[in-house]
C-alpha cells in the first residue's frame, strides 16, 4: 500500500481570507488561483501494519510539533472517512520551495499528501472529491488538485459537500508567468490560519472585504475569458491590497509586509509606469509574486534581480494539477 503524488503550489489572485467553519475548513468567500509549475511537493505515503503511529519525514528530517499534528489529524480524517482502521503511515515529502515563507507550501503539501494517501489505499475517488478532502487539510490546497486557473467554490452546504475547486481554464490556455520574489525566507510570525481567524473575529474592515468580492470574481473571470492581462493583473493587485488592509483593522493589528516587501511593490509599480505590464500579489508572508507576460520576462527579471532587498527570484509558468509518479 504505497503511492507517490506530485502537486504544485498555487498563487491566489482572488484571496481566500476567512473561514465560516474552522473544523471543516469552509471559507467565507470563493477564491481564484493560478497553479504554478515552479514549486511542487512530491510525497510518498506507505501504509504499514507494523507502525504504531504516523511517521513524517520532510526533506529527510522527521517533523514534529504543530506541523506533524496537522498531518496526523488529516490522516485520521482519511482513516475515519474511508473506514481504514488503525493502519499508520510513513510519509516522505520533498519540497521545492522555502516552507512557510509565504509560498503556500501547505497548498502543495496537503494536495500531494491527499493524492498519495488515497492512491495508496486504492480509493476510487474523482478529482472533485479529492479536492473536497484536500480542503480539510489546508484550504488553499484544494485548488492545487487542478492545473491552470482554478476557482474554489465556497459552497453553501453546512457539511462542506459542495465546497471544492473547479478548473476555470487549463494550464495551456494562457501563458501568464509568475516571478516568486524572496525577500525574507524566515518562518512567518502569524500563520495564515491564525491571521485569517484574527481578521474574521476582529477586523473592522472585514465586511468591506467580503462585500467587494463578488465583483472582483466576476471581473477576473471576464479577464481570463478575454485574456485581458492588464485587467487580470490590476484586479489581482487590488484584491491583494484589500486583503492585506484587513489585517491592519484587526485587534491586535498586524501586517505581513516588511520594508523589503514594499520596495518590491514599488519597483513593480515603477515598471508599470515605464510601460511594462507587471502586477504583484502577496500571500500571508513578506515575499512577493509578480505577474507578467512572456515578452517582458527579461525586463522584469532584470529589474527584480537587481533590487538590493531581493535574495532570490524563481520563474513559474502555469502548472498542471496533481499527478502520480
Ligand atoms: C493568504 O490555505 O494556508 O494564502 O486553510 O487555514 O490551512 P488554512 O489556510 P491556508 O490560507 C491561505 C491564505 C492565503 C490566500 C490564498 O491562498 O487564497
Amino acid at each position: 500500500m504505497q503511492a507517490t503524488a506530485r502537486a504544485h503550489t498555487n498563487i491566489a489572485l482572488i484571496k481566500y481570507w476567512g473561514k465560516r467553519n474552522e473544523s471543516l475548513i469552509l471559507p467565507t468567500n470563493n477564491s481564484l488561483s493560478l497553479t504554478l509549475d515552479g514549486f511542487y511537493t512530491e510525497t510518498t505515503v506507505t501504509f504499514r501494519e507494523d507502525l504504531t503511529s504516523d511517521f513524517f519525514l520532510l526533506d529527510g528530517e522527521p517533523v514534529m510539533g504543530e506541523q506533524y499534528d496537522r498531518v496526523q489529524a488529516f490522516l485520521d480524517l482519511i482513516r475515519r472517512e474511508y473506514n481504514i482502521g488503525q493502519i499508520y503511515t510513513e510519509i516522505k515529502s520533498k519540497n521545492t520551495m522555502p516552507t512557510a515563507a509565504g509560498f503556500a507550501s501547505s497548498a502543495s503539501g496537503f494536495a500531494a499528501l491527499a493524492g498519495a494517501a488515497t492512491k495508496a489505499l486504492n480509493l476510487d475517488i474523482d478529482k472533485t472529491e479529492l479536492s473536497r478532502l484536500t480542503r480539510q487539510g489546508s484550504g488553499s490546497a484544494c485548488r492545487s488538485i487542478f492545473g491552470g486557473f482554478v476557482e474554489w467554490e465556497k459552497g453553501e452546504a453546512e457539511d462542506g459537500s459542495d465546497s471544492q475547486a473547479v478548473q476555470i481554464a487549463p494550464s495551456n490556455y494562457w501563458d501568464v508567468r509568475v516571478a516568486a520574489v524572496v525577500v525574507d525566507a524566515k518562518m512567518k510570525k502569524v500563520s495564515s490560519r491564525e491571521g485569517m481567524k484574527r481578521t474574521v473575529d476582529t477586523s473592522v474592515f472585514y465586511s468591506g472585504w467580503l462585500d467587494s468580492l463578488p465583483q472582483d470574481l466576476a471581473d477576473i473571470k471576464a479577464a481570463i475569458r478575454g485574456q485581458d492581462f492588464e485587467k487580470l493583473g490590476s484586479i489581482s493587485e487590488a484584491n491583494c491590497l484589500k486583503m492585506h488592509a484587513t489585517t491592519l483593522g484587526a485587534t491586535p493589528p498586524f501586517t505581513y509586509w516588511q520594508d523589503s516587501t514594499m520596495a518590491v511593490m514599488q519597483a513593480v509599480q515603477t515598471m508599470r509606469d515605464s510601460g511594462i505590464p507587471a502586477y504583484f500579489t502577496i500571500d500571508a508572508g513578506p515575499n512577493v509574486k509578480v505577474l507578467y507576460l512572456p515578452e517582458d520576462e527579461e525586463a522584469v527579471m532584470n529589474t527584480l534581480k537587481n533590487l538590493p532587498v531581493v535574495t532570490d527570484v524563481t520563474l513559474s509558468r502555469s502548472g498542471e494539477g496533481i499527478s502520480y509518479v
